[in-house]
């Protein structure tokens, strides 16, 4: 048995019909390029100084969000990163993570048979470099992407955030300043962007206890805050390496449902075992095979819950 297969007895069957996340060619890249710059600019001149917010939003959302910093996400930048954008192209890697998100939409909102926490999502992975920020970032796009859902991307990775880099945007405090500073409200750090259902929650100023805090009885009331103050949106953790530290296994306890990156040829069957053991408290874990071909020994695609 590979270990994708043994992984998946461990937490349920694989679904046919999965898929295998590759690199994109990027040679579209220059033609897409003046398109997409036009998009932005279309999303950037679209956009008030305050931000329209649903108006059955609760108050207290309503209110948070109206106040919300602007931030411009380059999408060019990320298009030439391989990673989705909202220009409606139909490219490869958003052909896979429709496929990805599905499943994970239909939990949290799924109401006849709830999962707890289910709009807290998790991608993570057993190790540093295997893509969870890559795949965080297109999961978060290819769901904001849709009509009717809204996405807060949370750069949890605090000891090395990532995504204002990959989104090419600056983002001083966040999540971080939230649990330090008791006058500060995630409202007051959340970055609305250019992507109309995309919100960015940073990471925050760094600090050597950073990672420490994502296990604090702090971070555990926020994350509760979350899951319901802001009930249908889909919020989606960055987070860190689950065998660096200890302290991403606490965050994933909170998590209604995991996002397990396994990098093709790379990772191994005792890190991926050990990544598993870590998360065994969430009871809804996806794998997605990252940067490779199958590892079946078969050119099928592969992706299971
Ligand atoms: N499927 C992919 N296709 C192309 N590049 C990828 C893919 N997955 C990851 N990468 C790239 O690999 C590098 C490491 O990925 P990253 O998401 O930062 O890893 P992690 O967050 O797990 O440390 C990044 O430069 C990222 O853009
Ligand atoms: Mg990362």
């Amino acid at each position: 048995m590979s270990i994708i297969e043994k992984a998946m007895t461990r937490h349920g069957p694989l679904e046919p019909g999965g898929l295998t996340l590759m690199p994109i060619e990027h040679e579209a890249a220059a033609s897409a390029e003046s398109l997409i710059e036009k998009a932005a600019k279309k999303q950037s001149s679209a956009e008030a100084d305050r931000v329209p917010v649903a108006e059955d939003a609760p108050a207290e959302a309503r209110a948070g969000d109206r106040y919300s910093q602007l931030g411009q996400i380059n999408l060019v930048k990320l298009h030439k990163a391989g990673m989705i954008t909202p220009d409606g192209e139909k490219s490869q890697i958003a052909e896979e993570f429709r496929l990805i998100k599905r499943p994970l939409i239909t939990n949290v909102f799924n109401r006849a048979a709830p999962v707890k926490n289910a709009n807290l999502i998790m991608v993570t992975s057993s190790l540093p470099g295997e893509g969870k920020s890559f795949c965080a970032i297109n999961l978060a796009m290819s769901i904001a992407m849709e009509m009717d859902h809204t996405v807060l991307l949370v750069d949890a990775d605090v000891a090395k955030p990532s995504l204002p880099g990959f989104l090419g945007l600056k983002a001083e405090k966040g999540l971080m300043d939230v649990l330090l500073d008791n006058e500060l409200q995630l409202c007051d750090v959340m970055i609305k962007t250019n992507v109309e259902k995309l919100t960015l929650l940073p990471a925050g100023r760094g600090n050597r206890y950073a990672t420490e805090m994502l296990a604090s009885e702090a971070m555990s009331r926020l994350l509760q805050e979350m899951a319901n103050r802001y009930r249908d949106r889909v919020i989606i953790f960055d987070s860190p390496p689950l065998l660096a530290t200890t302290e991403a296994r606490v965050l994933a306890t909170h998590m209604g449902q995991i996002v397990m990156v396994v990098e093709a040829e790379k990772t191994t069957e005792d890190q991926l075992q050990d990544a598993l053991a870590q998360i065994e408290s969430c009871d809804v874990v996806g794998l997605v095979l990252n940067k490779g071909k199958a590892l079946l020994g078969t050119d099928y695609p592969l992706y299971g819950y």
